[in-house]
């Protein structure tokens, strides 16, 4: 056998990843070694699809929707979409404009591949959802950071935002609710946002609302799909995992400006072909069907949200900002003398408690921890008595 000289190209050694996926491997290989482990770590609902939706996709097999679908999504599909965002949104969308992909982050990969390219300036939310960072690096395109500040309970600053736009910035990719912060923008930011874009027409947004539905204390979802004068460069992302609780389903949709609908379907037809045809049959009954599983999920997330923050704020050396939707927390922890990596390493090594560190969504992560409230009352609390224990050690 002769030495093998392959050379991936230089773009993939600058890919990143989500480490919510390596601290997932290493709390399972603690748990399988015989610790008990509470996994705080992941970012999925800890609920099981609604079995109405699971009938959906069982029927759809039995009715033989075995084959290849329209790449941009079945049309009934698409339809349920353009319906469901007219009722929750009052907006009209052309399902021509909706584009079906496997899970949200797949609309992110197109937005991100299609306006990244070296010499061009991309802004994203820092701390964020790793995967904005990583593809940008990936594209060649400059991650510039929008910093996601505590003291502003997470949201963003809208003139410093409209700040940061060069005549090289080709998108703004903005996600309230937040992960990992819980953040949500108040709507007089977006608007403020808005009416600064208009000086800047050459920069597209994409707005990731996939946690639309969990949103507490009475607030609204703000929508970016409610601002006509952007409708021409926005590109939205949602999809069914949090809502629905479908993470393994793997589904999401975009809705596109027109002209670029167009491009994200040929680049499915280059990557995946469509979405799973069974998949896609649950995805109606989903939007279609009773949403009492959502409005249920969403309280149980409340009632946590409440036990975490307050156990948070108790423990020594951590505070918590109430988060205003999503369902992770986002403490300080610079008062226990570690930093985030070492307290997210000895949290798991030493108290069998999954969390993640800060880092690892971005530099202005540094300083905090993301907890996800996404399991029970009854291991929270268990948790956070073992994060005490090791606190006060
Ligand atoms: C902000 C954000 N966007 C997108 C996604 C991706 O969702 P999906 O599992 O549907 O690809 C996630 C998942 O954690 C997320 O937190």
């Amino acid at each position: 056998m002769t030495t093998s000289t392959i050379q991936p190209t230089e773009k993939m050694y600058r890919l990143g990843t989500e480490s919510a996926f390596d601290v997932l491997a290493k709390a399972e290989a603690l748990a399988r070694s015989g610790k008990p482990i509470i996994n705080l770590g992941i970012g999925q609902p800890d609920f099981k699809t609604p079995p109405h939706i699971v009938e959906a996709a069982i029927q759809a097999l039995r009715d033989g929707h075995h084959g290849y679908t329209p790449a941009p999504g079945i049309p009934e599909l698409r339809e349920a979409v353009a319906e469901d965002i007219a009722n929750r949104r009052g907006v009209n969308v052309d399902p021509n404009r909706i584009v079906i992909v496997p899970g949200g982050k797949v609309t992110m990969f197109f937005a991100i591949l299609m306006f990244g390219d070296p010499g061009t300036e991309i802004l994203y939310p820092n701390p964020g959802f790793p995967i904005y960072e990583s593809l940008i690096n990936f594209t060649g395109a400059k991650a510039v950071p929008v910093p996601l500040l505590e003291e502003k309970d997470f949201s963003f600053d809208a003139d410093s935002v409209l700040a940061s736009i060069t005549p090289n910035t080709r998108l703004l990719i903005i996600n309230s609710p937040a992960n990992p912060t819980g953040g949500a923008i108040p709507k007089s930011e977006i608007d403020k946002l808005v009416a600064g874009l208009a000086a800047h027409p050459h920069v597209a947004i994409l707005s990731d609302e996939i946690y639309d539905r969990m949103t507490y204390d009475g607030r609204e979802h703000v929508s970016l799909l409610n601002y006509p004068e952007i409708q021409d460069r926005l590109i939205l992302l949602n999809g069914w995992s949090k809502t629905y609780a479908m993470t393994g389903w793997r589904m999401g949709y975009g809705v596109w400006p027109e002209g670029l609908a167009e491009m994200a379907t040929r680049l499915a037809i280059n990557c995946h072909s469509c979405v799973n045809a069974a998949t896609q049959y649950a995805g109606i009954a989903a939007l279609k069907g009773p949403q009492d599983s959502v409005e249920e999920m969403t309280a149980a997330f409340n009632a946590r949200r409440k036990v975490i923050v307050e156990g948070l704020n108790s423990l020594p050396g951590v505070t918590c900002r109430t988060p205003g939707g999503a369902f992770y927390a986002f403490p300080n922890i610079t008062g226990t003398g570690m930093t985030s990596q070492q307290f997210q390493d000895r949290v798991l090594e030493e108290a069998g408690v999954a969390t993640i560190s800060g880092t690892s969504f971005g530099s202005y992560g540094e300083g905090y921890v993301r907890f996800s409230y996404a399991n029970s009352v009854e291991n929270i609390e268990a948790a956070l008595e073992k994060v005490r224990k090791l606190l006060a050690g």
